[in-house]
């Protein structure tokens, strides 16, 4: 038989590894660490599963020499394949081939998958390399994210959406990543920025360099736009593949039940002593979550910006769970303005792709100052009882201590449809702190008081006896049911297992008004 010549030329290309930029190019690549646009599909996907699409799409534009510099398949790979057996569309940008720039051709590529993903019910995974717009096409690249970015948003809470960022990603190319769920980016590699580094000398007279502006570590740390950094890019790909495992495939449909050999019984007495006697020593939530969760394992998102609250994914029993939770050992588990917007982001992602959210508080209040209200404490705040109070998938909560103020109503409270809350018996819910109480309360009487710190010693006492407990919440119903910390797993799980059912909805509209 007769082989087709366009097709034999393709597949012998691809096998000799002669497909993008040519041989200089991606030895280049692979120079500054970076593999090619296909080395990281055969990391990211299970073997031999990839299908490209649009191998033989080439760009359109003839100005500035371009007729002369043709490539098969442009500087875009795009496809299909799976991860764990379960189908995903991907892209990866070839920065073998004009840095990965965006043409028309290249854009219409990624737009094709786009709407095969959403059709399908099937996540979408972009991993981008790519020097932005092509330059050589102007406003036709630019129609081109813009038509991305649409789909975007269209997409947004039906499919999930993810970004690993593994080389330059500059200017509005920010924008489709910013707009999908969850960013990895890698260590030392990648960068991301509205502006480089030489606008911002003219602009604003600093020197950064390119790792200053947008590195892994900024995003992670201080931005917060990166969820995820991988050590090199083939840590960085596998981490995907494990988030993936804990996310359903659309809106429609539950997350994978991973069957566990880890006890769902399984009690764990140096629970019971996690929290110190003293109410202001720190301990560390992660070490609850870990004893917790099946086999331990605690996936992480955000973990590096604002660590007072913590987010992530894990299993209860098999069943996929989003963990939302106070950090007492950094500020205290204090509500500031990122952890707000961190947590209320996750919880709507949870929310969106029918995964419980499990929730420990260990919270002293919102945070004071200037610094907090001027910045908008109140809008930020605001974000996170919105997506507590809107959130119809099973919620559960478990209050280990601290509970005070606006930050109890907020952090999945009974009252904002919480389904089952647990208290341990070291929790403490009240209205405020006993020291901030007895000063209010009993001004006047410490001012005339002979010794004013023993007689405040006294009622701090008599007000932690007496309200720092969770036994006055639990006669009110607001929590179910106070039980040992050693229980948290067996009743979280039966709590889960309880749940199962669920149905709630919120009234019909076009949509909420997040207070963004
Ligand atoms: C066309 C481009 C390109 C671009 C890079 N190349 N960026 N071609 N359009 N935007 C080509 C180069 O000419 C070169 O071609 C090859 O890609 C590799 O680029 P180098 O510069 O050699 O690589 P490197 O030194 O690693 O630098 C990478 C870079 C730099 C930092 C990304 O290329 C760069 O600054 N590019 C321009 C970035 C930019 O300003 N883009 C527009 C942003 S605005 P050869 O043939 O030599 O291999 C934007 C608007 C989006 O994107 C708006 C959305 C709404």
């Amino acid at each position: 038989m007769t082989l087709n010549p366009k097709i034999e030329e393709l597949r012998l290309k691809r096998e000799q590894g002669r497909v993008g930029g040519g041989e200089e190019r991606i030895k280049r690549q692979h120079d500054s660490g970076r593999n090619t646009a296909r080395e990281r599909l055969d990391i990211l996907l299970d073997p031999g599963s990839f299908r490209e699409l649009d191998a033989f799409v080439q760009h359109r534009s003839h100005d500035f020499g371009m007729d002369k510099q043709r490539f098969l398949g442009d500087s875009v790979v795009t496809g299909y394949g799976t991860i764990d057996g379960r189908l995903v569309y991907v892209y990866s940008q070839d920065f073998t081939v004009m840095g990965g720039s965006l043409s028309e051709a290249h854009a219409s590529k990624i737009v094709k998958i786009m709407d095969m993903a959403l059709k399908t019910g099937a996540p979408i995974i972009g991993l981008n390399d790519s020097g932005g717009a092509r330059i050589q096409e102007g406003v036709v690249s630019l129609g081109g994210y813009a038509d991305i970015f649409l789909r975007n948003t269209l997409s947004s809470g039906v499919i999930p959406q993810l970004s690993v960022i593994m080389g330059p990603c500059a200017g509005g190319a920010v924008y489709s990543p910013a707009l999908t769920d969850f960013i990895f980016m890698v260590k030392n590699t990648s960068y991301m920025f509205v502006t480089g580094p030489d606008v911002v000398k003219s602009v604003t007279h600093e020197d950064v360099t390119f790792e200053e502006l947008g590195g892994a570590s900024v995003h992670a740390a201080k931005s917060g736009v990166c969820h995820v950094v991988g050590e090199n890019e083939t840590e960085t790909l596998l981490l995907v593949r494990e988030l993936l495992s804990f996310i359903p495939q659309n809106n429609m449909e539950d997350p994978p039940f991973v069957p566990t050999t880890d006890d769902p019984l399984r009690a764990d007495a140096e629970l019971d002593d996690i929290v110190p006697d003293n109410p202001n020593k720190p301990y560390d939530m992660k070490e609850v979550i870990h004893r917790v969760v099946d086999d331990g394992r605690f996936f992480e998102l955000h973990e590096a910006f604002a660590p007072n609250i913590i987010v992530g994914m894990a299993r209860l029993g098999g069943h996929s769970v989003g963990i939302v939770a106070n950090q007492p050992a950094v500020l205290a588990g204090v509500l500031d303005i990122d952890a707000s917007e961190k947590a209320a982001r996750f919880i709507r992602f949870c929310d969106a792709f029918n995964i419980p959210v499990v929730t420990f508080v260990d919270v002293p209040g919102f945070m004071p100052g200037t610094h907090q209200e001027h910045g908008g404490i109140i809008r930020a705040g605001a974000k996170l009882l919105y997506a507590y109070c809107e959130c119809t998938v099973p919620k559960l909560t478990v209050i280990t201590r601290k509970a005070y103020g606006g930050a109890y109503c907020v952090m999945s409270s009974k009252h904002i449809r919480g389904d089952l809350n647990f208290a341990w018996p070291t929790a403490e819910i009240a209205v405020m702190g006993p020291e901030g109480a007895v000063g209010i309360i009993f001004r006047r009487e410490l001012n005339e008081a002979e010794d004013v710190n023993a007689r405040k010693a006294e009622l701090v006492a008599e007000y932690r006896a007496k309200f720092a407990t969770p036994y006055v919440a639990a006669a009110h119903g607001y929590v179910d049911d106070i039980i040992e910390p050693r229980d948290t797993r067996p009743r979280l799980i039966n709590a889960l297992e309880a749940m199962q059912n669920k149905r709630d909805a919120n009234p019909a509209r076009k949509h909420g008004n997040i207070p963004l």
